[in-house]
């Protein structure tokens, strides 16, 4: 089985407004619908799993009912205090409800990066018949400057060794089992990115080509664009 996990657990506070912004609209529609059609409409995807903060729960329950009425594979389950755990809970369910295997492989994808193509969505997937762990990323197009105080440049890393990670990230439910939930709550605490635990566990995390169109929505200007995006 393929699933993809929507973490949708967060609140928003960098972007502002009265509601989380996974459910902003563009065009009329929800980021979050946005988000789970790409997936849903993607053939390789067996079920859509979305971790949402309970409170907003019934909200999303309607959102669902209105714009997808006729989708079966779509579920929806609590979020976590954190990303990661928002992922925990995730594969938590996916192992109970939908019986998924240590094998079966899990696409986490931010639902606040409604613009994931199907090329990168199948390539993940494609990769996974070869790898442990896989992420989208983008070259980074800026110089890149290293510096522990923030006042003085340390040094200049080679920007052709440089990427930006993005969204999907595939792994297989037994791996985040053995990395991710041996960890004491402390160290789950300051767990940052998935890959980077993969990769201080020894695992070769494979990147996959990205797009800049795959952009998260964080602060108000990213919902400027991502409506331009919308539009075309
Ligand atoms: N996320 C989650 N559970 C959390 C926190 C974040 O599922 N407890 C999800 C967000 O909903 C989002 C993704 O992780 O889809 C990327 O996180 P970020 O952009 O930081 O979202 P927020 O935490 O909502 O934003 P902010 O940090 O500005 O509050």
């Amino acid at each position: 089985m393929v699933i993809a996990g929507i973490v949708a657990g967060g609140s928003g506070t960098r972007m502002g407004g009265n509601i989380p912004k996974q459910f902003y609209e563009l065009n009329g529609k929800p980021v979050l619908i946005y988000t789970a059609e790409r997936f849903l409409n993607h053939g390789g995807i067996n079920a859509v799993i979305i971790g949402i903060n309970p409170e907003w729960e019934e909200y999303a329950r309607e959102l669902i009912n209105k714009h997808l009425p006729c989708c079966k594979n779509i579920f929806l389950t609590n979020g976590g205090s954190d990303r990661n755990e928002t992922v925990s809970l995730i594969i938590r369910f996916a192992q109970r409800v939908l019986g998924c295997a240590e094998n079966d492989v899990i696409l986490t994808h931010d639902a606040v990066r409604p613009f994931v193509t199907s090329r990168i969505i199948s390539d993940c997937i494609e990769a996974m018949s070869s790898c442990d762990i896989c992420t989208a990323v983008i070259p980074e197009t800026d110089t890149v400057v290293v510096s522990k105080d923030g006042g003085y440049a340390e040094s200049f890393p080679d920007r052709s060794s440089v990427f930006r990670v993005q969204t999907p990230q595939a792994l297989r439910i037994g791996s985040f089992n053995s990395v991710y939930e041996t960890l004491s709550a402390n160290e789950k605490k300051l767990a940052t990115d998935v890959c980077r635990l993969y990769s201080s566990n020894g695992y070769n995390v494979k990147l996959i080509d990205g797009d800049i169109t795959n952009i998260k929505l964080t602060y108000p200007h990213d919902y400027s664009f991502a409506e331009f995006l919308a539009k075309q």
